[in-house]
């Protein structure tokens, strides 16, 4: 198979750990006989400063060209002080948008061998795995007006029934091929958005008689998710729970940047990108957990090209190496052997060569 890919590695760690996904993927290539061709492209803070823009049409036009996108992480505090349109984060949501991006899919798994570094006790972080199904092109986000001055600032939160139904038929559709459980997070005790998310949930539910269903109200969910994580299956919500929501989630894993993502477009397209940012904290040290962007190369294989065994040989090479007792800096104090990025990314390379 031969597939052009749009590399957008972004800010900070977003290039170490896009650099990793790389050298994965290549090494899928040669063991499976596939030809990628990577397609090099600006967003973020990086192309505000080389074109004035956070998205360039040259780069739009580039993923439009591509059979799928993968990208790193965007932002910095270089750029924190820029007026709204011109910060990193807005080239985001703007190839968000651009591409109707619409369904954004994070799974959050508990590895056995990390169970003693997550913050929650052993016997609540064993055994999850669930994936948070998160609307990523609507909301908050998007909602207009939206604008502030010195005294008044407005975001507005609005939703159509289609952009919710498109999200949970998803979700549904997750679920039956999982344990058949979904929960649907929202406020629909205080807000109107939530009301209608939550009819649409019903009728949608109407069509999936095997799956069994919940509603759970954002607060309560963020206890619960914490509390008996390992009781949800599929969670699907409305674009800021979600992203709150899988913040939260990803450190029952115990650290963020193992969490993967894929944004998907209703035909299949996607974006893939670590659910982490940029962390300038720890950017350029080639300390970063690559295994999050390794991750969503995983899900590009198999959401975006149907290659489920390539991507079964991902997942299965990174558990390998982190039961052999392997780990990255955030991981350090706990008796485990620290590797670097790229030490980890070879480890994971070798593996996968066999
Ligand atoms: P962050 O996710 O970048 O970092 C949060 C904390 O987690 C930091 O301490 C960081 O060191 C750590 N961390 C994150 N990824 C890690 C990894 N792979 N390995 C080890 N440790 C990791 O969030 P932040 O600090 O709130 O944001 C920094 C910048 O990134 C901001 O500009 C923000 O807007 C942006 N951001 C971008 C994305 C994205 O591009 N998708 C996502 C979140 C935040
Ligand atoms: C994420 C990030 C983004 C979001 C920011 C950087 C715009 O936090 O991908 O989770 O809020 O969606
Ligand atoms: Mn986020």
């Amino acid at each position: 198979m031969k597939k052009q890919i749009a590399v957008l590695r972004g800010d900070g760690i977003g290039k170490e750990v896009t650099d990793a996904a790389i050298a994965v993927l290549e090494t899928i290539g040669r063991r499976f006989d596939h030809e990628f061709e990577w397609k090099h492209g600006l967003i973020g803070g990086g192309a505000i400063d080389e074109t004035g823009q956070p998205l360039p049409d040259e780069t739009i036009q580039l993923c439009e060209q591509s059979d799928a996108i993968l990208l790193g992480a965007v932002g910095g505090p270089k750029w924190d002080q820029n007026p709204s349109h011109l910060r990193p984060e807005k080239g985001l949501l703007q190839i968000r948008k651009h591409f109707e991006l619409s369904v954004n899919l994070r799974p959050v798994k508990a590895y056995q061998s990390l169970l003693a570094v997550s913050p929650l006790k052993e016997d609540v972080a064993k055994d999850v795995d669930m994936v948070i199904v998160r609307e990523l092109t609507g909301g908050l986000y998007f909602g207009e007006p939206s604008h502030h001055d010195d005294k008044n600032a407005v975001d507005t939160l609005l939703y159509s029934r289609e952009e919710i139904e498109r999200v949970v038929v998803h979700a549904f559709e997750l679920a039956k091929q999982r344990r058949g459980k979904l929960n649907s997070v929202d406020k629909a005790n205080v807000l109107e958005s939530s009301k209608l998310w939550r009819k649409v949930v019903e009728d949608v539910a109407k069509r999936y008689p095997e799956v069994e269903y919940e509603h759970t109200i954002v607060d309560a969910a963020a206890m619960k998710l914490i509390t008996y994580p390992s009781t949800f299956d599929v969670i699907v919500t409305e674009n800021m729970f979600g992203d709150i929501l899988s913040d939260e989630a990803s450190v029952i894993t115990g650290s963020l940047g193992m969490l993967p993502s894929a944004s998907l477009r209703v035909d299949g397209f996607g974006l893939y990108e670590p659910v982490h940012g940029s962390a300038p904290d720890i950017a350029g040290q080639n300390i970063a957990n690559p295994v999050g962007a390794i991750l969503s190369a995983a899900m590009m294989l198999r959401s975006s090209f149907g290659l489920f065994e390539e991507a079964d040989a991902i997942e299965a090479a990174v558990q390998k190496i982190l039961e052999a007792g392997y780990c990255t800096s955030e991981f350090k104090n706990i008796g485990r052997e620290v590797l670097s990025t790229t030490d980890m990314t070879e480890k994971i390379v070798n593996e996968l060569e066999g």
